[in-house]
């Protein structure tokens, strides 16, 4: 057990921004687990860190299923003796399709993944963070530029995301009688597999398709360390990180 270090643990850390979050975090000092589904991404996601990679810790993991979140949380607490900082960043999107194609279980698919998922490991770190010693922890959600404005055909996702939004704050308001806070980051148009399709186009409001441009996910990595790095007295409640020229401000 190490208890010389804060301890984190980054969900859907076997890709993209996750990924590169989890990294940032071990070479901020941090303990980490790195938490998906696909053992072999998460292992090479950690590899990754270098010799920082001996304060991480692969747990595969699912967050639609509560018994696979509560082990990767036991892990954690096991391996590291405690948990400072939650980042609730798996996700996925549905085919963007008009609503009336959409089936049920894609529509649940993103809501159990986005947001129950979210609920689930906010819950879990919720418990140890109110009774571990010294109190308290923080709680960083993953929102989205879509937690503002939606894209075309992007209901459920949109709707996951502007949900988070509430998660959010009522974290942030509860929590506060134990220490514990809550933070939101969103981002937009991280370079991801998520957002490869941007570099052939995408739908626009106006029914045009467009190439978008990116940015680095090592700004949202370096806006994570920032987040988790601040003292529980002070908090970012959100946070907007996006390509500085993605269409948005100003009606596109
Ligand atoms: N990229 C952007 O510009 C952008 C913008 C706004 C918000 N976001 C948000 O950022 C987060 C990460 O996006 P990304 O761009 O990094 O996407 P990505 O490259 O597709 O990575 C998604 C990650 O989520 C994990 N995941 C998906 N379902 C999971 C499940 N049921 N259990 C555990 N892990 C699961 C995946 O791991 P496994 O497949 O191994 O499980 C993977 O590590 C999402 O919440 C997304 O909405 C991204």
């Amino acid at each position: 057990m190490n208890t010389s270090n804060k301890v984190a643990i980054v969900t859907g850390a076997s890709a993209g921004i996750g990924k590169a979050a989890g990294v940032a975090l071990l070479r901020a000092g941090y303990c980490v687990a790195f938490a998906g589904r696909r053992e072999t991404e998460l292992n090479s996601a950690l590899a990754s860190a270098g010799a920082d990679a001996t304060r991480g810790v692969a747990v595969v993991t699912d967050v639609t299923n509560p018994a696979s979140i509560k082990a990767l949380f036991d892990a954690t607490v096991m391996q590291f003796g405690r948990l400072d900082v939650l980042f609730n960043n798996a996700g996925i999107g549905a085919p963007p399709v008009d609503i009336d194609e959409l089936t049920v279980d894609q529509w649940k698919a993103v809501v159990d993944t986005n947001l129950t998922g979210s609920f689930l490991c906010a819950r879990e770190a919720f418990r140890i963070m109110k009774t571990q010693s010294p109190r308290g922890g923080r709680i960083i959600n993953n929102g989205s530029i879509s937690a503002y404005a939606p894209r075309p055909n992007s209901a459920p996702y949109t709707a996951s995301k502007h949900a988070i939004s509430g998660l959010t704050k009522s974290l942030a308001l509860d929590g506060r009688k134990y220490d514990i806070t809550a933070s939101q980051l969103d981002i937009g148009n991280a370079a991801t597999e998520m957002t490869e399709r941007m570099t052939a186009g995408v739908m626009q409001a106006n029914g045009t398709i467009a190439i978008e441009p990116r940015m680095d996910v090592k700004h949202v990595a370096d806006a994570i360390v920032h987040i988790a790095n601040l003292p529980l007295e002070a908090n970012v409640l959100f946070m907007n990180i996006m390509a500085s020229k993605m269409p948005f401000v100003g009606r596109g």
